[in-house]
């Protein structure tokens, strides 16, 4: 089986186009303002994740696409309020001045909240076209819980109250596993949701999501030491401005990276069960761990 990543990529962003009113639309402000963060070259990784996570259950793409572009959405809200001066005061975000540089706090603090909300509507309004209304609580529960409080938004919360202080391994595991693990949990599960997944699929899947997305953050960690702000779209350095609670900042450059292969190792040991219907979503862990950007 091969998987044609670009083509996931545009079938993502024509949907998001599809989905996100026009910059026409009155108040044009916000529909500005959400586009301008949108549909400002993200690497589309966790949509992607979705995708072939219901692949595994034969899905069709066009069914997926509403589950996938509602975590997309979800995801980017949580960027333009992460970048905010109250959270971390990133200037610069997917290559570009962030949200709050260009529409000023208040907007980039309504865009945000805009697409979270647009991924709930999403859910209820396009996902019930392909499935039985269970099906879609189910997947609305999946992100509410991914997103909110015992999950990214606790993440965000100690992330916040641990800079500048020396946290154990067991607060910065929490702070990795909700502020960017949980929504990458969630893409896979959404996945096997729509899929049908049996408890012991689901099982497997929630435990190559759990790795990876721990694996994720502390590369994404490690970017911030070694990578190249040009490919990253954002400043480099940031994280030991900040005093920031991470992997290489906890362990050393060499162990956060040795703990991002091992977590990769052991996600694919769980996909094995999954043969040649897992290959999508093996291809893609091994990309978002070895990436550069
Ligand atoms: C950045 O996520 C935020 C983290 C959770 C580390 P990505 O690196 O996936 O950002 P985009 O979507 O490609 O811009
Ligand atoms: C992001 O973590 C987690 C989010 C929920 C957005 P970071 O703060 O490390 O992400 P970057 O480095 O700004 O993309
Ligand atoms: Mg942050
Ligand atoms: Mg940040
Ligand atoms: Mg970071």
């Amino acid at each position: 089986m091969s998987w044609d990543i670009n083509q996931a990529i545009k079938d993502v962003d024509e949907a998001l186009e599809r989905l996100i009113p026009a910059e026409d639309t009155f108040p044009q402000e916000i529909h500005r303002a959400v586009r301008y963060s949108v549909f400002a070259g993200g690497k589309r990784l966790r949509p992607l994740l979705t995708l072939a996570a219901a692949e595994i259950f034969g899905v069709p793409r066009l069914h997926a696409l509403p589950a996938a572009c509602a975590i997309e959405m979800v995801h980017t809200y949580s960027l333009i309020h992460d970048d905010l001066p109250a959270l971390d005061d990133d200037d610069y975000r997917r290559g570009r001045l962030s949200n709050h540089k260009v529409f000023g706090d208040a907007m980039a603090i309504l865009a945000g909240d805009s697409l979270l909300t647009l991924a709930f509507e999403t859910l209820a309004a396009e996902a019930t076209a392909y499935f039985a209304p269970a099906t879609v609580v189910r997947l609305t529960e999946a992100l509410g819980k991914a997103a909110g409080m015992s999950g990214m938004i606790g993440g965000q919360v100690v992330d916040l109250l641990s800079e500048g202080k020396q946290v154990n391994a067991a607060t910065l595991d929490y702070i990795h596993r909700h502020k960017t693990g949980a929504l990458f949990t969630c893409c896979i599960k959404s996945g096997a949701i729509m899929g049908g997944a049996s408890l012991e699929e689901m099982q497997r899947l929630t435990v190559f999501a759990q790795n990876i997305g721990l694996a994720f953050q502390i590369v994404d960690d490690i970017l911030d030491i070694t990578g190249d702000e040009a490919a990253l779209g954002k400043k480099t350095g940031a994280d030991q401005n900040r005093q920031k609670a991470t992997y290489p900042a906890l362990y050393g450059l060499k162990q956060a990276e040795e703990k991002a292969r091992d977590l990769l190792s052991a996600a694919e040991k769980e996909m094995e069960y999954f043969g040649d219907a897992g290959k999508s979503l093996l291809f893609l862990a091994k990309k978002l761990v070895e990436r550069e950007k």
